[in-house]
């Protein structure tokens, strides 16, 4: 752990994990992840039995990095698997799939991204890891299809995988005694945010429209191909490797009881130095703001993200909130993928909101009317109030539809459309109010931008 001194004379303790060697020259090759240790988690989980895995990762407490927190050990051992003595679940007599949801198209999100590009081994590993314990021996990368250098970088990981016998070959010495080998493919996607829902990727992964499906069935009894599959983020499986390889203990040294361990925290917009912090859960972003500089100079916070434009947001008031699911969630937010964007006081929260709104309505897949119907006329009434043509009845009409999406759409796109409308209504419903009384925007854009000259027009 890194020691990090804070102007405010107080200590935070970096945990870069999985970060640890994004510096290094060439930290994607084999030679330079194996130099570091890279390898050894999957070694210490082979020496287990798959189950004994399973209980090491829901011992170790770790929560699902893709939004939801969803702990990661619980949801591998819902894969039916076949035991002698006990009674056959439906699915478990087929093959086992894992997913990794590497798509990452939320607004402010930028984790995966980052980690595959620097150390795709990490990825690598733990999906291996992932597969065995839940006896899967086929494995997909799902990845947006826009991120080439991305993809180049992974198959790259997987081809020098594949020829140092980690993948494609038995496994020699298995805990179960039995032979283990994985094929791991790297898919591409189109470039659709619905299709980092889980249920529509493994639509779009199987080759058609990508559309969330009806749960029940839910993927660990009929995902992929009706098979049981296992969807995973891409930060939740690349954690894998480090609690094999230091144990549960360690992992649960940092971190909350309920929340435990490190995580990626992206930092961006109105910050001295965005960037990935990665940090135990739990820290605040007040901690992280002194890490990173502070907001721009001169500018006070005005609101944040706590976990991506999906989730409803944050200001000043919530600087000493604990980042975890526990914390954000009783604050009225959720932590989603820790994507903490930061918008000082000359952002106008109406134009932010209908810039994200416009957004879930062009991904918005059209499946349920709620958020299709939703979204269109979402658009067309921050529009109104954001020229300063609406009227102060347009506010009661926002909410309205807003609160017809939330909770009532088929997937949890429609609630992210919602999120950020209603909570900006709940802290600067004066803001919009001042759109309609002043007829248009008290804001300057050019003054909220981050790659304009502090002075716009004059000496920069
Ligand atoms: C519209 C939408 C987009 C999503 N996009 C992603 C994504 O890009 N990556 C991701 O891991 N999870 C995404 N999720 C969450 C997944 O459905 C799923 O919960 C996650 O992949 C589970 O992984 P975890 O248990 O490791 O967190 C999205 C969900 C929704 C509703
Ligand atoms: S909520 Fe939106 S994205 Fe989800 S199924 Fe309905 S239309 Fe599609």
């Amino acid at each position: 752990m890194t020691e990090q001194p804070m102007p405010s004379g107080g200590r935070i303790a970096l945990t870069p994990i999985l970060s640890e060697h994004w510096g290094d020259p060439e930290p994607w090759t084999l030679d330079s992840y194996r130099a570091t240790g890279g390898y050894s988690g999957l070694r210490a989980a082979l020496s287990m039995t798959p189950d004994e895995v399973i209980d090491t990762v829901k011992a170790a407490g770790l929560r699902g990095r893709g939004g939801a927190g969803f702990p990661t050990g619980l949801k591998w051992s819902f894969i039916p698997q076949l035991r002698p003595g006990e009674p056959v679940r439906a699915g478990a007599d087929k093959p086992h799939y894992l997913v990794v949801n590497a798509d990452e198209s939320e607004p402010g999100t930028c984790k995966d991204m980052p980690l595959m590009f620097a150390t795709p081994h990490t990825l690598v590993e733990g999906a291996i890891i992932a597969a065995y314990a839940i006896r899967a021996h086929h494995a997909f990368i799902y990845v947006r299809g826009e991120v080439v250098p991305i993809q180049r970088r992974l198959r790259a990981a997987v081809a020098e995988a594949y020829a140092a016998g980690y993948l494609g070959a038995p496994l020699p010495g298995t805990g179960d005694g039995a032979d283990f080998a994985l094929e791991l493919v790297v898919h591409t996607g189109a470039g659709a945010y619905i299709c980092g829902e889980e249920t529509a990727l493994l639509d779009s992964l199987e080759g058609r429209r990508g559309q969330p499906r009806l749960r029940p069935p839910f993927p660990a009894v009929a995902g992929l191909y009706a098979s049981p599959t296992c969807v995973n983020n891409v930060e939740s499986i690349a954690s894998v490797p480090a609690i094999l390889r230091h144990g549960v203990d360690w992992f649960r040294s940092m971190g909350s009881e309920k929340s435990p361990g490190f995580t990626l925290y992206s930092l961006s917009g109105h910050v001295a130095r965005p960037g990935q912090y990665e940090a135990p859960l739990g820290v605040t972003l007040r901690q992280m703001l002194e890490l990173a500089g502070g907001v721009r100079a001169g500018h006070q916070l005005k609101f944040w993200t706590p976990g991506g434009s999906s989730t409803p947001m944050f200001t000043a008031e919530h600087l000493d909130v604990p980042l975890d699911y526990e914390g954000v969630a009783a604050a009225g937010s959720m932590l989603g993928t820790k994507a903490l964007q930061i918008f000082d006081d000359t952002t106008c929260v109406v134009r932010a909101v209908l810039r994200w709104t416009e957004f879930y309505a062009h991904e918005s897949c059209g499946k349920c009317t709620p958020c299709r119907e939703g979204t269109y006329w979402l658009v067309r009434l921050l529009h109104r109030l954001e020229a300063g043509a609406g009227d102060e009845a347009d506010l009661d009409t926002l909410a309205e539809v807003a609160d017809g999406v939330l909770g009532k759409a088929f997937c949890a796109l429609g609630d992210g459309a919602a999120s950020p409308i209603l909570s900006s209504l709940k802290y600067f419903r004066d803001e919009y109010v001042r759109h309609v009384t002043e007829g248009g925007c008290p804001f300057d854009p050019a003054a909220a931008t981050v790659f304009a000259p502090a002075t716009v027009g004059g000496e920069a």
